[in-house]
């Protein structure tokens, strides 16, 4: 007789706790590995196979003697390296540890298939000795993935901000210079009428009108650039318009610099600005055949639809405000020299140039007008193989509730009229042009500096005024409430309304367009005496 009570007590709890462990070690989400000092392989749990791939059965367990790194089991050692980005270091780290039992360490593993893997090694000790090791392994990819679009995200934010503060910035430039041009071009333009036009005056003032309109056409590009330009959307057949461009584009461009188009016979219908379409486009072709230079070089004009998946949108380089859906795309290529990653980011910056002559304006107001229209712009460059922009407009249903405001044609046809004009800007050299020319066109003139000013004036000279020029953008008392205003004493009376705002922004802001007339600043004065003709008239 031999007493085993011990004995089994022994094997029992050995057995309640090898069940606990395996139980533990098979509830984790990681993927755990036991190794002993030579690498054979004492345990894993289940999450381990599935994670790297192995299958079932194939990783002998417990004692089973398979070195992981002796290589005798060559087919698990292959397997995992297959795996792996790059195998070498992690073989490099596997031996390193094995050769330093006391040490622990972690690292992040990237896997061919774009999987990560976060890894730790753990030294196991008996009595402070150590005998083995024990390898834990976490997927991370959905982690890194969020990351990685967390600060993709945050960069194009920074970005968006950065652009829109940029064209705050650039509109409010673009609305004073607005005003100071509108004051000289007009002053320029009434002198003129005065002088003889032999006298050696005249040619001067034609010199200060050339730079006022150039300066205008900086101003135009800025405010194109903050998505306040002259707009006058309707629907448009791109078709069409991009033959024009083509013709355009071949007058512009050096000889040695060939226009290819390849445009698509027929598009849908868009909403767009014709007249700022097509610069847009012609800034492009502008740029392209810039780059091209001196040498001979091709530039494509493409034209054709693109269906933007809602994927497409994160994963494509679009700059600008796009949804999913049918998109015109409008696309220029060129077979210059290309732009690198550091100039690509920068190219759509205000100002940001690299030409000598440059302005850096081109693209930043191609931007400005192609978000004005809800689309965006991609560009795909690499050093030593071109370029490509291309522009997306999104196809929507024409909104046909507005009605398209004419076209201003100038004319200076000599037209007298009688009555009286009530002038309303804030800018007193804006009023006095405004002035001079509604009284050389046989109107009287009253004044007005503010919108306080302007309704108790109206409201004194009600019946005897028969038309407003009244500015838009005034401290105080915005012309819009001057509008609103003018209208409960006399509802009839023809305004018009002089800004450097769009013009389907002007529309939404004065709601009521009826005896409503828009007019964009600087204007020569021939138009101000054509739109005083429609008013009244
Ligand atoms: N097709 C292209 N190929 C190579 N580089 C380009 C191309 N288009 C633009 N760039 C680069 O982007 C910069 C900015 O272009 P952008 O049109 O805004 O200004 P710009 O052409 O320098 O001046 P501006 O158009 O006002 O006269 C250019 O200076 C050039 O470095
Ligand atoms: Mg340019």
């Amino acid at each position: 007789m031999r007493d085993v009570t011990a004995r089994k007590k022994a094997e029992s709890d050995l057995k309640q706790s090898v069940s606990l462990l395996r139980a533990t070690l098979e509830s984790t989400a990681d993927g755990i590995l036991v190794v002993d000092q030579q690498g054979r392989i004492e345990d894993y749990n289940q999450r381990f196979a599935e994670l790297w791939h192995f299958a079932p059965g194939a990783l002998p367990r417990t004692g089973a003697g398979t070195p992981l790194v002796e290589r005798s089991d060559e087919n698990a050692i292959a397997h995992v390296l297959a795996q792996l980005e790059d195998p070498e270091a992690f073989i490099a780290r596997v031996r390193h540890l094995y050769a330093h039992p006391e040490e622990s360490s972690s690292d992040v593993l990237e896997f061919k298939d774009g999987r990560r893997f976060e890894r730790y090694s753990q030294p196991q000790t008996i009595d402070g000795r150590p005998v083995g090791r024990v390898w834990s392994f976490r997927d991370v990819t959905a982690r890194k993935v969020a990351e990685a679009e967390r600060a993709r995200l945050a960069e194009r934010m920074q970005q968006t901000q950065k652009m829109e503060s940029l064209g705050v910035l650039a509109g409010g430039i673009a609305h004073d210079f607005n005003n100071l041009l509108t004051a000289i071009l007009g002053n320029a333009n009434l002198l003129e009428s005065e002088v003889a036009p032999d006298s050696p005056a005249s040619e001067s003032l034609q010199a200060i009108e050339a730079a006022s309109r150039h300066a205008a056409e900086l101003c135009r590009q800025m405010l194109a650039y903050s998505g306040q330009g002259w707009f006058i959307v309707e629907p448009l057949d791109l078709s069409r318009q991009a033959a024009e461009i083509v013709d355009l584009a071949r007058a512009s461009v050096p000889r040695s610099v060939h226009v290819t188009p390849c445009l698509a016979e027929s598009l849908p219908t868009v909403t767009a600005d014709p007249v700022q379409l097509k610069q847009a486009v012609m800034n492009l072709v502008t740029n392209a055949a810039e780059a091209i230079g001196e040498r001979e070089g091709t530039i494509t004009i493409t034209t054709g639809v693109d269906t933007l998946a809602p994927g497409d949108l994160a994963s494509r380089t679009l700059v600008g405000h796009v949804g999913p859906g049918r998109h015109v795309v409008i696309e220029v290529a060129d077979t210059g020299p290309g732009m690198d990653a550091a100039l690509l980011n920068r190219i759509f910056d205000p100002f940001f140039t690299t030409r000598f002559a440059g302005r850096g304006l081109g693209l930043s107001a191609t931007l400005g007008i192609v978000r004005k229209h809800k689309g965006a712009v991609e560009v795909r460059s690499e050093p030593g193989r071109g370029s490509v922009f291309r522009i997306l407009v999104p196809t929507i249903e024409p909104d046909t509730s507005r009605p398209t405001p004419t076209a201003t044609t100038s004319t200076a046809e000599p037209w007298t009229e009688s009555g009286t004009v009530l002038v309303v800007d804030d800018d007193p050299t804006v009023r006095r042009v405004a002035t001079k020319v509604a009284q050389k066109c046989g109107f009287k003139t009253l004044k007005a500096a503010d919108g306080a000013e302007a309704i108790a004036v109206f409201r004194a000279h009600a019946e005897e005024i028969s038309c407003v020029i009244l500015d838009l953008t005034m401290p105080e008392m915005d012309g819009d409430q001057v509008l609103q205003s003018i209208r409960t004493i006399r509802a009839d009376v023809p305004v018009i309304i002089a800004s450097g705002h769009s013009e389907s922004e002007l529309l939404d802001r004065t709601k009521s367009t009826e005896h409503v007339l828009t007019l964009a600043k600087p204007y020569h004065i021939d138009q101000l005496a054509t739109r005083l003709r429609e008013a009244v008239g």
